[in-house]
């Protein structure tokens, strides 16, 4: 038998939370509680959370900034992994280090502060990244990206911890990036990354981060609580646009709308539920198959609440 209660010995105060709720830590803001939230600092204490619960035969999953992730109505049985942080200390899962070309950062790294961080370096590479909401380690996974650039462009070499105890290195070079997709085994989990940049004249990144910024607010609800991009674009496409085509612009199913800005949106009113959600994927999916001849795939990923 185990407690919940015993995994508060292996984190700092208050890292450790039972019973939380996930609309709390997702920036869709919906979802029911997770037996328990953890909030590793180092790779150390993420090696013991994990291994405590590989004992105990407990599941357990990983997340970032919960930007592009969805959690069922009655939460996680089982322990949610949280990696986002925000001091650059050097030993924890958010360092954050300038080495000639070359910059180290962590898994739990904001993508925006990364993109800040290279431009004040005058190093280029990573601007496109300034209004994406997600982490260095959930966005390597999914390869993300925007304005025709995505991280494998920069990827120098990703640093893996592969349960329960394995620490390695693997160069970019070795790994598969498609359109928001990786080929790096589900297993693992990333805990940091090496990105080679560009020189370049801080300003000038500067001005470019601004010019995207300005494009994301004239063209996406940003303001609002969602999920970013519910639909992968289909090859040569925007989602976004195909919804809209399709007319469903502003279809809600209770708290949750087809945001008017942008079509590939879904926003939460502050009412949402997933259960809701899900009805309206199912019934933006089945209007673009029957009006476009074409079927959405999720970017967001939805989870279950027994599976890890
Ligand atoms: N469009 C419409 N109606 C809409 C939305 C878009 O007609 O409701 C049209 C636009 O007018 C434009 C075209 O569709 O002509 C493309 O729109 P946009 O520039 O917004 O790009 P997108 O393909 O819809 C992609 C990424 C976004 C990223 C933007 C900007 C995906 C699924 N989406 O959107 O990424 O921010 O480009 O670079 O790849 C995300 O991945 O979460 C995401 C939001």
């Amino acid at each position: 038998m185990y407690s919940y209660a015993d995994l508060e010995g292996l984190l700092k105060p208050g890292k450790v939370r039972l019973n939380e709720s996930m609309a709390r830590h997702t920036t869709f803001r919906v979802g029911g509680r997770a037996d328990a939230l953890c909030l590793p600092e180092t790779r150390y204490d993420l090696l013991e959370v994990i291994g405590w619960a590989s004992l105990r035969g407990i599941p357990w999953l990983l997340i970032g900034n919960g930007s592009n992730v969805i959690f069922d109505d009655e939460g996680f049985r089982g322990i949610v992994i949280k990696i986002r942080g925000s001091n650059p200390a050097n030993d924890t899962l958010w360092h954050l280090n300038k080495d000639h070309d070359l910059i180290h950062a962590g898994a739990g790294v904001s993508l925006a502060r990364l993109a800040w961080f290279s431009a004040a370096y005058g190093m280029s590479g990573l601007e496109f990244g300034s209004g994406i909401p997600g982490v260095v380690g959930g966005s390597i996974r999914g390869n993300a990206g925007a304005h025709n650039c995505e991280l494998s462009q920069s990827i120098e070499s990703i640093e893996l911890l592969i349960p329960p105890n394995t620490i390695t290195t693997i160069s970019a070079a070795d790994v598969h990036f498609s359109y928001r997709h990786t080929d790096i085994d589900p297993n693992a989990i990333i805990t940091g990354a090496v990105f080679r940049l560009i020189p370049e004249e801080p300003e000038l990144i500067r001005d470019r981060i601004t010019s995207f910024t300005e494009y994301r607010k004239q063209t996406q609800p940003s303001a609002d609580q969602s999920a970013g991009c519910m639909f992968k674009n289909p090859s040569g496409d925007s989602a976004g646009r195909l919804i809209d085509l399709a007319g469903c612009k502003g279809w809600h199913v209770g708290g949750v709308k087809v945001s008017e800005q942008h079509a590939n949106f879904l926003v939460n009113s502050g009412e949402a539920n997933t259960a809701d959600t899900h009805r309206l994927i199912d019934k933006v999916r089945d209007r673009v198959l029957i009006e476009m001849g074409i079927e959405l795939e999720l970017e967001v990923r939805i989870l279950s609440p027994e599976v890890a």
